[in-house]
């Protein structure tokens, strides 16, 4: 008789995207199953199929699904999630008709951040951190990117890469760190932005590869991500810093077109990036170049939506032109102080105008392809880790058509129950 360490029974629906990436109209495939079960031998499935193809199986530990919709743990491909402070100041000052550029520039923003995360000590960035990551895992996601980006000097970066660390190793959540010194231009260098450009490539780039070398909880190499904006990092100042990463080992990413299109997601697609986030003011022709590639387009819904603005990414125009379109939260203390991907698809359904099958896919397989995690997460197959989320809805359809409140009833990690909601008793 076939023994598992895991058999999680009574299924009462199964939704999963596979063979990531997920191109253009492929992004709708979704293999949906009723009255599924999945066995899990050392957090890595091994059977998975009907209740009646698995009744064979035998397990150390069965878990009971209750009915609930299986669906991969999410996977967040980009947050800033690791912050001391708050702006719910800022917050109220846009409400009242602030732009988050004026803000910026009055040095608010992201440098009110960066002043409270140099203010903090390592353990209280963890502490500030770690309910963070308790909210994004009580919302099924099991897979977390998180950027630096706060300490926009060399010692604050590596303080927030420690934290980082430390949170990897305590925290059930799977963490992917990107370093992204290049998040603005800090108030030390308002008057010579070339000046701090040259830091990042001199100075930070070889101390945050020097690190990265030293630890010993990833394997892969590090992503370096920058932000290129008008008031951020020009398309010649972030084709710099990249230049310098790539030439290091970092892989690449970039926050482009959030704003104004300068024309970041061509050179994104010239370097080779792993992706390019925000993607709104993105014109046709940028879409159609970055379609081709194999650069993932992570919209972020949430970031206009948290900004009260009505211009979404043109994700429809992508998905179109066949190339390959991922979710996120973004969660970070400005744009989008989210940790709900079941958010980001409600939002995505609604602005972007994916179908639930699509969203779901971009949430996960797509998202895992983004971070290049996919091979061992995002979808459910047999040698994929035991990363679900179970979640309180009759089918994937109700994902994004909910909204305001969590469905997510139980999650499982590399098999293990991390997260189960009060919920579950109601059933
Ligand atoms: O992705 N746009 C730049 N970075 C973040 C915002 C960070 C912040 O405001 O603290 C973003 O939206
Ligand atoms: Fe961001």
């Amino acid at each position: 008789m076939p023994h598992a360490d895991q058999l999680i029974i009574n299924i009462g629906r199964l939704a999963t995207g596979q063979q990531a990436p997920l191109r253009g109209p492929n992004l709708a495939q979704l293999t949906c199953l009723d009255q599924a079960a999945i066995a899990v031998q050392a957090g890595t499935i091994v059977a998975i199929g009907s209740q009646a193809e698995l009744s064979a199986w035998t397990a150390d530990q069965v878990i009971d699904a209750q009915g609930y919709l299986a669906i991969p743990g999410f996977v967040d491909p980009h947050t800033h999630a690791c912050y001391a402070g708050d702006r719910a100041h800022e917050f109220e000052l846009r409400i009242k008709g602030a732009s988050y550029s004026e803000l910026m520039a009055a040095g608010g923003g992201i440098m009110s951040t960066v002043r409270a995360t140099r203010a903090a000590s390592i353990a209280e960035l963890v502490a500030q951190t770690r309910p963070r990551l308790d909210q994004l895992l009580a919302h099924g996601t099991t897979t977390v990117e998180i950027k630096t980006g706060y300490g926009l000097d060399t010692a604050t970066e590596l303080t927030m890469l420690e934290a980082i660390a430390e949170l990897a190793q305590t925290h059930p959540i799977g963490i992917v760190p990107t370093f992204m010194g290049a998040h603005a231009i800090p108030a030390e260098y308002r008057d010579n932005p070339e000046g701090f450009v040259d830091l990042v490539v001199e100075e930070m780039l070889p101390a945050v590869a020097a690190w990265w070398q030293q630890q010993t909880i990833w394997q892969e190499p590090l992503a370096c991500d920058i932000f290129c904006e008008n008031g951020a990092f020009s398309v010649a100042q972030s084709q710099r810093i990249l230049l310098k990463a790539k030439a290091l080992g970092f892989r690449l990413k970039l926050h482009v077109d959030e704003f104004e299109p300068l024309g970041g997601t061509p050179l994104a697609v010239e370097l080779g990036a792993l992706s390019v986030d925000h993607l709104v003011a993105t014109p046709p022709e940028h879409i159609a170049i970055l379609a081709q590639s194999e650069t993932v387009g992570v919209s972020l819904p949430g970031t206009p939506f948290g900004l009260g603005k009505s211009q979404f990414s043109p994700a429809r125009s992508l998905i179109e032109a066949n190339g390959i379109l991922a979710l996120a939260t973004d969660c970070n203390p400005g744009t989008s102080p989210c940790e709900s991907m079941p958010m980001a698809i409600a939002i995505g359904c609604r602005y972007l105008r994916l179908t639930p099958a699509e969203a779901l896919n971009a949430a996960t397989v797509n998202s895992a392809f983004a971070i290049r995690q996919h091979e061992r997460v995002g979808s459910l197959a047999v040698g994929m880790q035991a990363d679900i989320a179970l979640l309180n809805l009759p089918d994937e359809r109700h994902i994004g058509y909910k909204f305001g409140t969590n469905p997510v009833a139980m999650v499982i990690k590399a098999g293990r129950v991390v997260h189960q909601s009060q919920l579950r008793a109601d059933r």
